[in-house]
């Protein structure tokens, strides 16, 4: 298994480009099996997990042709479907239940393995059955697969009030809804970047979805999807993580892509721990004010609250600020497994349930690390950008799960940062 080292004491200057997003790119592919016409998606993010989904899609009968390095996937479903999503692909990643909506939606049955736990919870899909279920959808756990089967082999329109703002359920429910006879209405729909990018991209092929981006979305279900072309929305977990790198390295970066009201609740965070975010034309430009980040309080929410994909991320950088902080999980039950690693730096973090009291101090010292979850290993180089010697992430593979080219990118702007190949 390969690790990345990083040396630190470099201060960063320059341009870090912004990929398209991950947990939109995952949730936009299953698309594809709600039609028979192509779905082009450009502006795709080069990782591991949509290796995975294109491995799942194609079981599935879809064409998926992956051009221009990547960046661009030409997908088309016509002819038969295979109904059945295997465990052996589904277990690499949760996202993959995304293709039970759309299975349903277009055929009228679909066999998909649950996901299974991960490092950062249990993550069941309680959310997603009873809202399918609420449509018309008979639903058993069989042998650790979700059977489900449409009563007269079609979708109906609902009004599904979800208890949380469930992203994935949302996605799963939007979609199946798009050729449901009569309309769906989510309550209490979650409003994420990424939900609203699936809308805009399903209204391309003909969807009428109303309220993406609020808590009740509306959707008249139709006869068909035709083809369309959607360019993924920029990553904004990808931004904020590469914003944290001058705030805890020293310097000023230019994050290429970025937009303020993608992480509004992230640069209010921001600005009050004495960190000046400027949009420009290009992106945004991220400095220090000061010599040191002052101390924040930090609960993670759904959209439009502070993302508990940057939780990680943030604990990096408290780690060295004036004061102490503290942090909240309110999202996920287990995503506090970086901060044992940070302790091996030096850092001063005590944890209690879902709470993680963090104290700043004046240097954290480069150790071996352990990554654990995907954000939680990006949080490790950080830490290490301004940690007195050397710093070795193993097991980076959670990270090409979501950060693409991420040596060169931190490279690029003077980390010293280099992957070495595992024996
Ligand atoms: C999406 O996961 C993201 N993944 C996650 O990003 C992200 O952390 C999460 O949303 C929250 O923003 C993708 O988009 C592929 P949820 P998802 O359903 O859809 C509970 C990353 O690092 N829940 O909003 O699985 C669940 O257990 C990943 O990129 C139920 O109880 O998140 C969790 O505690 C990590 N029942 C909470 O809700 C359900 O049926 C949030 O889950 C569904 C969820």
């Amino acid at each position: 298994m390969d690790s990345i080292l990083v040396k630190g004491g470099n201060t960063l200057q320059g341009d870090i480009p912004i990929a398209g997003a991950k947990n939109a790119a995952l949730t936009l592919m299953p698309v594809t099996l709600l039609s028979d016409e192509p779905l082009t998606l450009t502006n795709t993010p080069r990782l591991s997990d949509i290796k995975t989904m294109t491995t799942l899609l194609e079981s599935l009968g879809a064409e998926v042709t992956s051009l221009q390095d990547g960046k661009v996937l030409a997908m088309s479903t016509h002819g038969a479907i295979n109904t059945t999503a295997d465990y052996e692909i589904v277990r690499k990643m949760r996202a993959s239940n995304l293709v039970l909506g759309p299975l349903l939606a277009r055929e009228g049955h679909a066999i998909v393995s649950l996901p299974g736990g991960c490092a950062i919870g249990a993550r069941p899909m309680d959310i997603h059955t009873d809202g399918l279920a609420k449509m018309g959808a008979q639903i058993d756990l069989r042998d650790g697969y979700l059977h489900a089967k449409a009563d007269g082999g079609k979708l109906k329109g609902a009004v599904i009030d979800f208890p949380f703002a469930s992203v994935g359920a949302t996605e799963n429910i939007m979609m199946a809804a798009t050729l449901a006879k009569g309309t769906t209405v989510i309550n209490n729909a979650a409003r994420e970047p990424e939900i609203v990018d699936l809308a805009t991209c399903l209204r391309a092929m003909g969807a009428q979805i109303d309220g993406d981006g609020s808590p009740t979305i509306t959707i008249q279900g139709v006869d068909r999807l035709g083809a369309a072309t959607h360019a993924v929305v920029t990553d904004r977990i990808e931004l904020g993580t590469y914003m944290l790198a001058p705030v805890i390295a020293g310097g000023e970066v230019t994050c290429l892509g970025g937009r303020i009201d993608l992480l509004a609740a992230f640069c209010e965070k921001l600005d009050a721990a004495g960190v000046s975010v400027t949009e420009t034309d290009a992106g945004l430009k991220v400095a220090l004010r000061g010599d040191r980040p002052k101390a924040v309080d930090v609960t993670t929410e759904p959209f439009p609250g502070f993302p508990t994909d940057l939780q990680a991320q943030m604990m990096a950088m408290l780690c060295f600020a004036d004061g102490t902080s503290v942090l909240e999980e309110k999202i996920f039950e287990n995503r506090f497994m970086h901060a044992p690693e940070l302790v091996r730096m030096g850092a001063d973090i005590d944890v209690q349930g879902g709470t993680a009291t963090v104290r700043g101090v004046d240097m954290l010292k480069g150790a071996p690390v352990m990554a654990t979850d995907l954000r939680a290993s990006v949080s490790l180089i950080l830490a290490g950008l301004a940690a007195e010697g050397e710093t070795l992430v193993n097991r980076v593979y959670h990270l090409d799960r979501g950060y693409e080219k991420v040596v060169r990118k931190f490279a690029g702007v003077g980390a010293n940062v280099e992957r070495v190949k595992g024996q």
